[in-house]
């Protein structure tokens, strides 16, 4: 078996439009073909998945072809989620009559930044733990950037950012926060009801499953990031085209990935001129293309790097994915070496 689907956990990243969810799909279904179950992910919220192999997917486990399972994860879906979690949470701990203010106020938070980064990761996290149960492989094909991979990286922000949705700031076991942030002082507190009798629920139990929750949450974060920079279970596979702005993009990118440990595996040089494509435009262009190929060589020296050809035809049903995975078959030994 290659290296490279030796690992648990695959990421293809890139810059937008450089073939992310192609070469995802592609080395999905080589998996597959070699009798490998494996999870096809997309955490793009232009659900590529669907359209790359002429199914309808969505968010839910999608057979795709034999041993080939599809999900598309919607960053939006998943805030809505999230927020009506919180919202059922911070209910179950105030009373009644506190219900409008936390309506008001999550529904604020809806729209905050980060909400639909917080919501897709613990997703993200979710499928990592549960998945890697299941399925032999699970390869995300990510939204552009290093984005993603850099919040997954700080386990430590994204707890404190899901901590302050319940406004519990700190790790004691008080409920003051969440008065904080449902803007009320703590001498009015009886007459809200939070910290008073006016539910059944006693104080310390109710405080005990607040903290339930958070601690719940920061163990998944904090797994997730184990999971992630642990070389033997994950490969980050980065896709460049031979072009001025994706290799500018991968560089930053690159960088990112390092200082946060996570294991780069390889390059993908995506969409080249074909060897025997002819005609004055296109050796013109061939030049061009060469000096960024050089580039690329230069730049990324200490990274192992597999060369794709542009196809005459976009890549849309898995026959035509077939020929993308045919082509990186014979150059996948080169990556997932350390
Ligand atoms: N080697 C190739 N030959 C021909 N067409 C290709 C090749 N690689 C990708 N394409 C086409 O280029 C377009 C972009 O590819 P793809 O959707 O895989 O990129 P992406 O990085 O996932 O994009 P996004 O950032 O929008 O998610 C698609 O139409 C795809 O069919
Ligand atoms: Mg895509």
């Amino acid at each position: 078996m290659h290296r490279l689907l030796g690992r648990r956990i695959i990421f293809v990243g890139g810059k937008g439009g450089v073939g992310k969810t192609t070469t995802a799909g592609a080395l999905a279904l080589l998996a597959a073909d070699g009798g490998r179950e494996t999870l096809l992910v997309s955490t793009d919220p232009a659900h590529s998945l669907g359209d790359v192999f002429d199914r309808r997917v969505g968010n839910r486990e999608t057979a795709l072809s034999p041993h080939l399972t599809g999900l598309e994860i919607d960053p939006e879906g998943e805030a809505e989620r999230h927020i009506d979690t919180v919202k059922a949470s911070m209910k179950s701990l105030v009373a009644p009559k506190m219900y409008d203010a936390v309506d008001r106020q999550l529904e604020l938070a809806r729209h905050s930044p980060g909400t639909m980064e917080a919501a897709l990761l613990e997703r993200m996290a979710d499928v990592m733990t549960d998945a890697t149960r299941r399925f032999d492989v699970l390869i995300f094909d990510t939204a552009p950037s290093g984005h993603t991979i850099r919040l997954l990286s700080l386990p430590d922000v994204m707890a404190a950012w899901s901590d302050g949705m319940l406004g519990y700031r700190d790790r004691s076991r008080k409920l003051g926060t969440l008065l904080t942030m449902l803007g009320r002082d703590q001498a009015a507190d009886d007459e809200f009801g939070i910290l008073g009798g006016a539910t059944d629920t006693p104080n310390a139990s109710r405080d005990s499953r607040i903290h339930d929750i958070l601690l719940a949450r920061r163990r998944k974060f904090h797994r997730a990031r184990a999971l992630l920079t642990d070389a033997s279970i994950t490969a980050f596979l980065l896709v460049i085209n031979a072009e001025r702005l994706p290799i500018l993009e991968s560089k930053k990118t690159l960088d990112l990935l390092r200082t946060f440990d996570v294991p780069v595996a390889g390059m993908i040089v995506n969409r080249l001129l074909p060897a025997n494509a002819e005609g004055a435009f296109l050796q013109e262009r061939r030049l061009q293309e060469n000096q960024y190929r050089d580039e690329i060589d230069r730049t990324f020296s200490d990274l192992p790097r597999v060369y794709l050809e542009l196809l005459p035809h976009d890549v849309h049903g898995i026959a035509t994915l077939r020929e993308i995975s045919e082509a990186l078959a014979t150059q996948l030994h080169l990556l997932g070496a350390r």
